[in-house]
């Protein structure tokens, strides 16, 4: 039987240089699926919003809509390593939400939380692993605060910015995050964060040099309906999916399905007493 992974299993992936694997989960039925796989972590992202709500940004998704994903998550009882994203505002205003929140997502099976920010957000980050609760860092593009960054746009392209994440790194190791997300990020810049800092580093569409990657699972099975740049598509389901369901259609509307094999008869005998009741009682 495969070990339960930790966050020490993700420490010591850092210092033997074996890559971690992360990818996103929303429900029960793929957090079994994924976990089969052997990855070493599944992320319940507040990209849930965005991929399978129906929202055009992470920014409305709530508590309440997160936990009940995690929740699901949690009943597959994954070997991975298992984390919950802290959806916006639900640990910007206090220590005091931070804690109340995440202490939720802990009571609902998570493992460790991920909050996006840098140097703003270390208190936070103190508070809950002072309460005990492994936090994940996530710099770089941090789609909760787009309309700071003024968008999706990619983070390290000047030297300036470059220089403010590696501070941000810095600082969200001495506060203790046991790893850290850097999304959409120049490589060279992730490249020089991995070598600086003693946790994991897990890229999103910021290059191979860091200790490990993270991606969405319906991007990479293609089931969402925008191409990021930086996502390989290892299957098309959403065109399978499409075929399949107007495959039924017609099938449907043309009397193929459902064919003797998918429905069951009565015993003739049984049939014909039926009928001969069903006709008296209709004398
Ligand atoms: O919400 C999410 O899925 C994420 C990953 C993209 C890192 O934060």
């Amino acid at each position: 039987m495969e070990k339960k992974i930790t966050i020490t299993t993700f420490l010591k992936k850092k210092e033997s240089g074996e890559k971690i694997v992360m990818i996103t989960a929303y429900d029960y039925l793929t957090a079994k699926l994924v976990d089969e796989t052997g990855v070493d972590g599944i992320l319940v992202g507040d990209s849930v919003g965005t991929v399978l709500l129906g929202y055009n940004s992470t920014i409305p998704v709530t508590m309440d809509e997160m936990l009940h994903h995690v929740k699901a998550v949690a009943r597959a009882k994954p070997k991975a390593l298992l984390v919950a994203d802290m959806p916006f505002m639900s640990y910007e205003a206090s220590n005091e939400d931070a804690l109340r929140n995440a202490g939720k997502f802990i009571k609902a099976g998570a493992e460790a939380v991920k909050l996006e920010g840098g140097v703003e957000v270390v208190d936070r980050v103190r508070a809950l692993v002072n309460a005990g609760i492994p936090v994940m860092g996530h710099i770089g593009l941090n789609p909760q605060r787009i309309h700071k960054l003024g968008g999706y746009k990619y983070r390290g392209k000047t030297s300036e910015d470059a220089l403010s994440m590696v501070e941000d790194a810095k600082a969200l190791e001495e506060s203790d995050v046991f790893a850290i997300v850097i999304e959409c990020t120049m490589a060279e810049v992730a490249r020089e964060i991995m070598k600086r800092v003693k946790i994991p580093t897990i890229c999103i569409g910021s290059g191979p040099y860091c200790d490990g990657q993270i991606i969405v699972l319906h991007d990479i099975l293609g089931l969402t309906p925008f191409q990021l740049s930086f996502v390989k598509r290892y299957a098309n389901l959403a065109e399978e999916i499409v075929n399949a369901v107007r495959k039924y259609s017609d099938e449907v509307r043309s009397d193929i399905y459902p064919s003797k094999e998918y429905y069951r008869s009565m015993d003739p005998k049984e049939y014909e007493k039926f009928i001969k009741k069903l006709h008296r009682g209709e004398d």
